[in-house]
């Protein structure tokens, strides 16, 4: 009896990324079937990993250790509903291999009495048959050592299951898991997935999804209505479900031009001064009211009257948090965040705006490239392709003029946390041709790649030219100037 399990699953069940692990599939280092892998094989190829000690197991044991902090409780746990549903399914599981189980005894007692009987009735074979038996009580008696781990394993992944569920969208593909008590919409946003919506409470209609296989569960009453036919042909609302089983849906992806204009009063969380010339503006939109945006993507900044337009630096996947990175010019709103703008303040955001996106589909190795504070965009797209985690491997070069590499600590701990991210900082001594250069020159074939550039026209012509003489087709470049 196999056993088998979905990538996204081993993925976590054996702490790499995802693409890391497509990765050791392409080289031919672990065998899958239609995208699963069966448990032997994941022994086989993981044979020194200790599975109580990886992260979804300690994160139980966390929560059981802090079974008093009831908020924790209400974060972390599925919805009670969801979870009875879960723990009803793993239980049809278990009882359905404990019925397969007594069988299995039912048919060794049968064989058990059958070779007395044939011992009885040749005694010349009474010996062989004595025998036969003997092994097989042993073969009973001593599980093999990869039972044990095998044991180890079925139980983190049970665990696994009933805390979160996975999900594969149709037809793009992607995957992510739904975890503690969130709603498929809201554990799709927070991997920086957009899959459409809008009011995110049940109304408009505009999550709506069809379920093409698993349960889904309603966690949030809507007064959006289906037709009994929507309904027989699996629709439901993204906003108001939670998966039960690991479901696959068919949902539209959100592009650059479907997100509406929005305008949107936010407080100031903090000013951080980053540098003597960056601040990093901390912003907080209402409850009721996240900003939709994609990485990459600017919006137009106003405080009493006095307005920019910067990138968001931050990741959409951060809910109701964005941050942008203020250099130090003359214009008036930078004068206003470097000398005026306090904790508690609003500024009202309209946008986003642009189509400078990360492209969802591609599972590309990607180049990123930052000049100065096109860091802002960058560090967005970034931490985007990070929770996506599709891109092969990621490179990152930051060619610093006047601003310095205002958050090298984050770009190096990126490095050091992720083995398919590379960082290189880089310094402008050999002028703008040096610097693209010096950057190109460990990239011969750039044919498989995506690059996406911010800087000033200039430098992005130079990067371009190179990338071109190293065989990227133009649709997988992605230029932007700098604001
Ligand atoms: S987003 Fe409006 S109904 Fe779900």
């Amino acid at each position: 009896m196999s056993h088998k399990l979905p990538l996204s699953r081993v993925a976590r069940l054996v702490g790499l990324s995802r693409s890391s692990l497509q990765h050791m599939i392409r080289n031919g280092e672990i065998a899958t079937f239609d995208g699963f892998v069966e448990l032997d094989e994941l022994l086989r190829v993981f044979p020194d990993v200790s599975w109580e000690e990886e992260g979804d197991y300690r994160r139980v044991q966390e929560i059981k250790e802090k079974a008093f902090g009831k908020r924790i409780f209400e974060r972390a746990l599925p919805d009670k509903e969801v979870l009875a549903e879960r723990l009803f399914e793993l239980g049809k599981e278990f009882a359905a291999a404990k019925s397969l189980l007594l069988h299995y005894d039912r048919v060794f007692d049968w064989l058990e009495t059958k070779l007395d009987y044939l011992a009885d009735s040749d005694p010349e074979a009474a010996d062989a048959l004595e025998s036969l038996k003997i092994w097989l009580q042993q073969q009973l008696d001593e599980a093999p050592e990869e039972a044990e781990r095998g044991k180890a394993l079925l139980a983190q992944e049970s665990v696994m299951r009933v805390m979160s569920a996975h999900v594969t969208v149709q037809p793009s593909g992607h995957e992510f898991f739904v975890e503690g008590n969130d709603t498929i919409l809201e554990a799709a946003l927070r991997v920086g997935l957009p899959l459409n919506y809008g009011c995110s409470n049940g109304n408009c209609g505009e999550c709506r999804a069809r379920l093409v296989s698993g349960q889904v569960q309603k966690v949030h009453p809507h007064d959006f209505h289906f037709s009994e036919a929507d309904k027989a042909n699996g629709a439901f609302l993204l906003c108001s479900y939670a998966p039960v089983t690991d479901i696959v849906i068919e949902a539209g992806v959100t592009g650059a031009e479907d997100i509406p204009p929005q305008h949107i009063p936010a407080r100031v969380k903090s000013v951080e001064e980053i540098s003597d010339q960056v601040r990093g503006l901390h912003l907080t939109t209402p409850r009721s009211q996240r900003l939709r945006f994609l990485a990459g993507q600017s919006v137009t900044l106003n405080i009493d009257g006095v307005s920019a337009e910067y990138f968001v630096a931050s990741c959409p996947c951060e809910d109701r948090q964005l941050t942008l990175h203020i250099r130090r010019d003359n214009r008036p709103f930078s004068r206003k965040v470097f000398n005026e703008l306090a904790k508690e303040d609003t500024v009202v955001i309209d946008g986003p705006h642009g189509s400078f996106v990360y492209v969802l589909e591609s599972s590309r190795p990607v180049i990123f490239v930052a000049w100065d504070d096109g860091f802002a965009p960058i560090k967005s797209l970034v931490q985007h392709a990070m929770s996506l985690e599709r891109a092969e491997t990621m490179h990152l070069y930051w060619i610093a003029d006047e601003l310095g590499h205002y958050r090298d600590n984050l770009c190096r701990s990126w490095a050091d946390a992720y083995d398919n991210f590379f960082y290189r900082p880089l310094k402008l001594d050999g002028g703008i041709t040096g610097a693209a250069n010096a950057m190109l020159e460990a990239h011969p074939d750039l044919s498989g790649h995506d690059v996406y550039a911010v800087g000033p026209a200039e430098f992005l012509y130079a990067v371009r030219d190179g990338c071109r003489v190293r065989g990227l087709p133009s649709a997988q470049w992605h230029g932007k100037q700098m604001l």
